[in-house]
Formats: structure tokens, C-alpha cells, sequence
């Protein structure tokens, strides 16, 4: 059941793969280390000092072996619901692996799991997110995308109640393209590659105005928008419920340009729920857990991140909070948290081993994949070439009975690049020659689309 290309490891040199397991996990690592030594600084009660200070301790061991390419050992039963998903992948498939030779996907995700044992086995530490303070700090620096959003999206949309008026109906299509491309780029600025960007960086890639997405879209080198719009638009005219399930990745700006768009899909009537599928704990630095999912909106509706905003800014932040708590209220939001997401599995395993998430997914109408490491995931994280067609690259999500209609929303962060077309592997060629790097800069991305198949 596997792809026939061979999936990226650590020791690939020519890979992201061996920059990613040599130093920037090592760099995360020494951050989040940082940031518990700190917590440890503020902390007065001694039980609690004495706690974290093991948490610090075994955060060192992970160093030490992370940085010594040890192998792979089982994970700690620490009550964790997927402790014996991961053994049994560890035993199965990696037993005697190392950090550098194991599959680059597995042994990255299995770092964070290893972090979160040094915590999960703790007693008063448990739901302790080394990343938490970067995810805050992030959202209030990325303030010029967010007023812009807020102002524009505050006050409801028209009702689509002319649904027959072509030109009412061209401004929807209009305006689910645009946002679809709101969403999708609000993925470039995840903290696991933004660690040292400046703030007028971080503005560059957060540039949401209508010129400058007309100008993005060409970086979109698979594009399958205007198709996934005729599956929302047919949901609509077909279906009395519709069901579009959002995959998150990442906490802060992405979650929040996430909402703008879920917003948009409730009141076209494009959609009638949606389900947010986040992180039990802390994952890959900045993925959404539930507790980042509430700062998220509480911020937004009760605080002051943002001292230099106008009475107007702050008003127009708060007017989408309350409607978005009010979703969550009547149940058309919904945040799920199934144990498979925080597993190394590719999604080419998701039928096999956790045939419950399966079937759950094929009862949506549409499932939003967002970020670099949810379509690593789905394509299994190998060298497939360019041009391989999507469908092709996701295996079992795209071919097994009652896989969903599924369409992966990812700025190109890492080496696996696909569903360029016929024409594909010419195009990765040339930027290979010409931008060197234009894999994991986050410039461009893909948008592409998979039918499914009925059940
Ligand atoms: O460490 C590499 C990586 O997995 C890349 O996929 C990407 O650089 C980052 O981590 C996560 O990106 P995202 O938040 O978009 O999934
Ligand atoms: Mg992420």
C-alpha cells in the first residue's frame, strides 16, 4: 500500500530533509527549552519548580539524542490515547531506525511526540505548550493583515437570496476565489521556518489586498480553484446539509484567515457546518490546539493585543468574534481532535488505521487540507515527480470506497512537489535552475483538488 517513490530521509543531503532533522529541529528544540526555563524562572511553589525542572531535564535528553542520531525508541505509556499507535509504527515498521534514517515525516513527527512525553509525564505540567508564547506573539505582529480582514469582512455578507442574478452570482465566485487564496496564503507564515523573520517580512507575506492576490495567483502552480468552486456551488444547489471539514494546521494568523473563510462558506450557504479538525498538544511549533483555538477568539473579543488600533479596528475585530462564538454556539462550528492527527502515519494509512476518522471524513462534502505538512502527509512524503496527477499522489485518500472530495490548500514549503500537469516536471526544472530554494520559501503553492470516490 505504498507509493512506488522513495520517501525523503534525513540523510538525503540534497534534501530539506537533512537541513530539517541536522538543525533546524535541534534550533526549535533549544527555543522550547528556553521558554520552560523561563516558565521555570517565573514559577515560586516548590512541588511545581521541582516538576518542570524534570520536564527541562528530559527536554535535555531529548536533545542529546536527537543531536547523537539515536534510535528511535518506543514511546512512554503516558496515557496518551495514541501511545499504541505509535508503538506499533515504531515496532512494525522503524524498529532500529535512527532520527537520520527513518522516513524525514516520521522521525520529524516523532520529535514532537517525544517533547510532549517530557511534559505528559508530569504532574502538574501536563498541558504545558513550549510554543504557546511564539503563537501569541505572532498574531499580534501580523496586525496590517488582520485589520485589513476585519474591516472588510466585520459586517455580514448580503444574504444569498438572488442567487439567480448572474451578476450577484459572478460577485460570489469572485469573492470564494479570493478567499480561498486568503486562506491558502495565510499558510505561509507558520513559526517553524518564520523563526528569525522581522516584522516587515512577515508583513510581505501577509499581504492580503485584491492586487496583490491577483499578483500571487500566479505563483499558484497547480490550480485547481475554479473546480473546487463547482463542488461548493453544486453542494449548494443539490443539498439540504453541507458538511466542509478544515484539516488546521497552523495557530494565530493562518486560524484566523481560516474563520474568515469558514465565515464566508456559512453565510454564502455554501456550506451549513463546519467541522475544524485541530492538535490534542503541541505540533510541528505552531499547529492549532483547542486551547489556541479559544485564545484565538476570546483575544479577538475581550483583549488588547493591539494598542495602537482605532476604535474602529477594535470594534470590527470583536463583531466577527461574537459571530464566530456564536457559530460554535448553535453547532456550525465544530472543533474535533481524533488522536490520528498527532501520529508520524501518512494519510495513506488514515483508511487502515483509523477507519473511524475514515468514515467520519467521507460523510463531509469537502476536506480542506491546510498547510505544507498536511499535503506531505497526503502525498506520503516521497520523490514523486512534478507531474504526477494528485489523485495519483494520495493513494487510498483518493481511491479507496467513500474517500471524500478533498483539496489540499498548501504553500510550498517542502521537497514534495505535485499535480504541477503534463507539463510539470519541465516547470519544477526550471525553477530548480533559476530559484534555487523556491521549495521551501513559501512563495508558491498549489491548490489541487481529488473527485473521491462513493462508498
Ligand atoms: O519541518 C518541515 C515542515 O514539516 C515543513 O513541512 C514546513 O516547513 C513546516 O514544517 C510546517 O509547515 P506547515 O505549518 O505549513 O505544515
Ligand atoms: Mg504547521
Amino acid at each position: 500500500n505504498n507509493p512506488p517513490w522513495p520517501a525523503y530521509r534525513g540523510y538525503h543531503e540534497y534534501s530539506f530533509a537533512h537541513a530539517t532533522m541536522q538543525s533546524r529541529l535541534p534550533t526549535i528544540l533549544g527555543k522550547a527549552i528556553d521558554d520552560a526555563t523561563r516558565t521555570l524562572n517565573e514559577e515560586s511553589l516548590e512541588e511545581r519548580v521541582v516538576d518542570l525542572s524534570q520536564c527541562i531535564d528530559r527536554m535535555e535528553d531529548l536533545m542529546k539524542d536527537l543531536s547523537g542520531n539515536a534510535k528511535l525508541r518506543p514511546i512512554v505509556d503516558d496515557g496518551e490515547a495514541d501511545v499504541v499507535t505509535w508503538n506499533k509504527e515504531i515496532t512494525k515498521f522503524f524498529r532500529g531506525k535512527d532520527f537520520m534514517n527513518a522516513p524525514w515525516l516520521f522521525a520529524e513527527a516523532y520529535k514532537y511526540r517525544r517533547l510532549h512525553e517530557c511534559f505528559s509525564a508530569s504532574k502538574y505540567w501536563k498541558d504545558y505548550d513550549v510554543f504557546y508564547r511564539q503563537k501569541n506573539d505572532t498574531f499580534s505582529r501580523s496586525s496590517d493583515a488582520v485589520f485589513e480582514l476585519a474591516m472588510r469582512f466585520a459586517n455580514p455578507h448580503p444574504p444569498p437570496k438572488d442567487i439567480d442574478d448572474p451578476k450577484r452570482y459572478e460577485a460570489e465566485r469572485l469573492m470564494f476565489l479570493e478567499l480561498t487564496q486568503v486562506c491558502l496564503w495565510g499558510n505561509s507564515t507558520d513559526l517553524s521556518l518564520l523563526i528569525n523573520m522581522t516584522e516587515e517580512q512577515i508583513k510581505a507575506l501577509q499581504a492580503t489586498g485584491e492586487d496583490q492576490l491577483a499578483a500571487t495567483e500566479q505563483n499558484i502552480l497547480g490550480n485547481d480553484m475554479e473546480r473546487v468552486w463547482e463542488v461548493v456551488k453544486a453542494n449548494r444547489d443539490k443539498k439540504k446539509d453541507r458538511r466542509i471539514d478544515f484539516v488546521l494546521d497552523n495557530a494565530g494568523f493562518e486560524l484566523y484567515c481560516d474563520f474568515i473563510y469558514a465565515d464566508f462558506l456559512i453565510q454564502s450557504g455554501l456550506a451549513t457546518e463546519v467541522r475544524f479538525h485541530g492538535k490534542r498538544y503541541p505540533w510541528f511549533v505552531s499547529d492549532v490546539t483547542k486551547k489556541d483555538w479559544d485564545w484565538l477568539i476570546n483575544n479577538m473579543c475581550y483583549g488588547n493585543l493591539f494598542p495602537h488600533a482605532s476604535s474602529a479596528e477594535m470594534q470590527s475585530l470583536r463583531m466577527l468574534a461574537k459571530r464566530w462564538k456564536q457559530y460554535e454556539k448553535g453547532g456550525q462550528w465544530i472543533y474535533e481532535q481524533h488522536p490520528f492527527w498527532c501520529t508520524g502515519y501518512t494519510y495513506w494509512d488514515l483508511h487502515s488505521e483509523a477507519p473511524d476518522l475514515f468514515l467520519h471524513l467521507s460523510q463531509s462534502d469537502l476536506v480542506i487540507f491546510k498547510g505544507d505538512l498536511n499535503h506531505r502527509k497526503l502525498t506520503y512524503d516521497c520523490a514523486a515527480p512534478a507531474s504526477t496527477p494528485f489523485e495519483e499522489a494520495i493513494g487510498p485518500m483518493a481511491n479507496s470506497a467513500g474517500a471524500p472530495k478533498v483539496v489540499s490548500l498548501r504553500t510550498i514549503k517542502s521537497d514534495v512537489v505535485v499535480g504541477l500537469g503534463l507539463n510539470g516536471d519541465a516547470v519544477a526544472k526550471e525553477l530548480d535552475e533559476k530559484e534555487p530554494g523556491w521549495k521551501i520559501s513559501g512563495k508558491y503553492a498549489v491548490v489541487l483538488l481529488s473527485e473521491g470516490r462513493p462508498g
